[in-house]
């Protein structure tokens, strides 16, 4: 069966080795001390805007979300956070699972609008720096009474 395939075949079936078929928790780690290189300005917003508002916003209601899970919104820190252990499995790469659920392949060109385009996918490269982002995001001391903070 193997000697029959096409090697380009074989190549592929090995990429997908790492591939979780369910959503698994990443076991990203943040390094102690915290290096503070991700942040929320630099990489999380930028992220979720380019890859996760289109449905996962918190101004959107039921029927824009194109399905996406209520509660689970990423418009702000505050939000984000709530979740990021759903998102650590639904996106996030680590050294136990690469995740590739989210976002999907469709998504709206439009935030809330009908889904009319390829969702635009991050990178292996982003999909680790957001793992370790969450990791380390997520222990920081935050203030969300705070109004400043979004
Ligand atoms: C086109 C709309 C769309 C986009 C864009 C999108 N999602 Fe989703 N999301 C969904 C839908 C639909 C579901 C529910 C179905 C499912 O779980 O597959 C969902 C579910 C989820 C869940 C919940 C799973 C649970 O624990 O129940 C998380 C977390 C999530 N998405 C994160 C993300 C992240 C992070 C991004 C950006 C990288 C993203 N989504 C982009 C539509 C979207």
């Amino acid at each position: 069966m193997v000697a029959s395939m096409r090697p380009s075949t074989v190549i592929a079936l090995g990429l997908l080795v790492g591939c979780a078929t369910k959503p698994t928790a990443t076991g990203t780690v943040c390094p102690d001390p915290d290096p503070n290189t991700l942040t929320y300005e630099n990489f999380g917003k930028p992220f979720m805007t380019r890859y996760c508002t289109w449905c996962h916003d918190s101004h959107l209601v039921h029927s824009q979300r194109n399905g996406a899970t209520i509660y689970h919104d990423v418009d702000t820190l505050e939000l984000t956070l709530r979740t990021w252990q759903h998102i650590d499995e639904q996106a996030g790469i680590g050294p136990k699972a690469e995740n590739f659920f989210m976002p999907g392949s469709q998504c709206p060109s439009v935030a809330g609008g009908p889904l009319d385009k390829n969702c635009d996918q991050p990178t292996d490269e982003e999909r680790r720096n957001l793992a370790m982002w969450l990791a380390c995001e997520h222990n920081r001391p935050h203030n969300f009474s705070d109004a400043g903070v979004d």
